[in-house]
C-alpha cells in the first residue's frame, strides 16, 4: 500500500513555509467564523420581501456542498427546538411535501449551481414561499425577476465552503424574519465571542504542542481520518470534518454518528481493520446522557481492529457555541492536515474541472 508522504510537521510552525502553501490565506479566513456569524445573521434578518412563515408547515433548505451544509447546520441547531419539520434537500428536485405552505430556502454561494437553480425554479413553480441566499450569480438575478426575497451575505472569502458562517447564519436570520424561528440574537452574539477566542487558541501562530488543531492533524498524519459525531448537534460537524479533509487536504475520509454507527459501521472494524485509519470523536456537553457509556462500550467492542481514537471537545453549553466550535476545530485541523501533506488547502481542481465540463 502506498501512502501520501508526510512533509515535515515543522511546516505548521514556520510562517514562510505555511504562506508558500496557503496561497489564499485559508487559515486567516477560518479565524473569521465568529465575524461571519454576526454578519450573516444580520444580513438574513434584514432581508426584504420575506414571506410569512408563522403558519408554514415545513421548511426545506436546498443547496449543494459548502452551501448545502447550511441545511445540516440548521437541522442540528433547530430540529428539536421548532415544531415544523426541517428538510435538507441536496439535488435537482424538491420533496413531494413542498407546496404553498412550505418555506423553501435556496442557498448557493456562487448563485450558479445547477442543482440549486433547478430546485429554486421548482419551488417558485409550485408556489412555495421562497427565500434565496447567494453572493450574486443567476440565483440573485432570478430572485430579482421573480420578486423573491434574496439575502446577499457580504462574504469576504474566496470559496463557498469557507463561508459556512455567513451562509448558515443568513438562513437563520431570514427564517427568524419570516417568523419560523425564535430570536437567535443573543445566541449568535455569544457564540461569535466564543469562536473569536477559540480561533486565537488554534491560530497558526500558536505552536504545535499548545494548539489542539495542529496536534490533531499531526496525530492523524498520513492515516485516513474517521470522524464520529453523535446524533443532533455533532452530526453536521462530523460531516463537515470529512468534507473539509476531502476538499482541503485532498484525501479520502469517513464520517458517521452515534448511536446509528453502532448498528452497522462497527461490524466493519473487524480484527486488524483499523490499520491506516485514525478515529476522531466529536464530544460536547449537550450530547445525550447515554453517549459517554455507549462510546466507551463501542471502543471496547472494536478494540481488536487496532483503530486508534482521540476525542475533540466543543466549547460552550449552547447549541450555536457547541456546533460552530466543532466546525471551527474541524476546519483548522483539516487545513493543517493539508499543509502537513504539502497541498494548498483552497483550490479544488477536480471539482472545478467537473463543473466546467458539465457547464459546456
Ligand atoms: C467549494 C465547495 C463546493 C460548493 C458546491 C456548490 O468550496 O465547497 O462544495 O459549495 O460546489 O457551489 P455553491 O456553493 O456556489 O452553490
Amino acid at each position: 500500500m502506498t501512502t501520501r508522504p508526510l512533509v515535515d510537521p515543522g511546516v505548521l510552525d514556520d510562517p514562510a513555509r505555511r504562506a508558500a502553501l496557503d496561497s489564499s490565506e485559508h487559515l486567516r479566513h477560518l479565524a473569521g467564523l465568529g465575524a461571519q456569524l454576526r454578519r450573516g445573521y444580520a444580513a438574513g434578518r434584514d432581508v426584504e420581501r420575506v414571506p410569512s412563515g408563522s403558519d408554514a408547515t415545513a421548511v426545506v433548505v436546498c443547496g449543494m456542498g459548502g452551501s448545502g451544509v447550511a441545511a445540516d447546520v440548521l437541522r442540528g441547531l433547530y430540529a428539536n427546538r421548532v415544531s415544523v419539520p426541517i428538510v435538507a434537500s441536496k439535488g435537482y428536485g424538491l420533496p413531494a411535501l413542498a407546496g404553498r405552505e412550505t418555506i423553501v430556502v435556496a442557498v448557493s454561494f456562487s448563485g450558479n449551481t445547477e442543482e440549486t437553480l433547478s430546485a429554486y425554479r421548482d419551488a417558485v413553480g409550485r408556489g412555495c414561499r421562497v427565500i434565496a441566499v447567494s453572493c450574486g450569480g443567476t440565483l440573485a438575478d432570478l430572485a430579482a425577476a421573480d420578486g423573491v426575497a434574496h439575502v446577499h451575505p457580504r462574504s469576504d472569502v474566496p470559496m463557498p465552503r469557507m463561508a459556512i458562517g455567513d451562509l448558515s447564519a443568513a438562513v437563520v436570520g431570514a427564517l427568524e424574519a419570516a417568523g419560523v424561528l425564535p430570536s437567535a440574537e443573543d445566541e449568535v452574539g455569544q457564540a461569535a465571542d466564543v469562536l473569536d477566542a477559540l480561533a486565537a487558541r488554534v491560530a497558526p501562530d500558536r505552536p504545535a504542542g499548545d494548539n489542539v488543531a495542529k496536534d490533531l492533524a499531526v496525530w492523524i498524519g498520513a492515516r485516513t481520518p474517521v470522524v464520529w459525531g453523535s446524533e443532533g448537534l455533532a452530526e453536521a460537524p462530523a460531516t463537515r470534518f470529512r468534507t473539509q479533509v476531502n476538499e482541503n487536504a485532498k484525501s479520502p475520509a469517513l464520517s458517521a454518528w452515534l448511536p446509528e454507527l453502532d448498528h452497522n459501521e462497527i461490524e466493519g472494524w473487524s480484527s486488524g481493520a483499523g490499520a491506516g485509519y485514525a478515529l476522531v470523536v466529536l464530544r460536547h456537553r449537550l450530547e445525550h446522557a447515554r453517549i459517554g457509556d455507549r462510546l466507551a462500550a463501542t471502543l471496547s467492542a472494536i478494540a481488536p481492529s487496532g483503530l486508534e481514537a482521540r476525542e475533540l471537545h466543543a466549547e460552550g453549553t449552547r447549541p450555536f457555541e457547541v456546533l460552530f466550535s466543532l466546525v471551527l476545530l474541524a476546519d483548522f485541523a483539516a487545513t493543517y492536515l493539508a499543509l502537513l501533506r504539502g497541498v494548498d488547502p483552497t483550490p479544488i481542481p477536480v471539482l472545478s474541472s467537473l463543473k466546467e465540463r458539465l457547464a459546456r
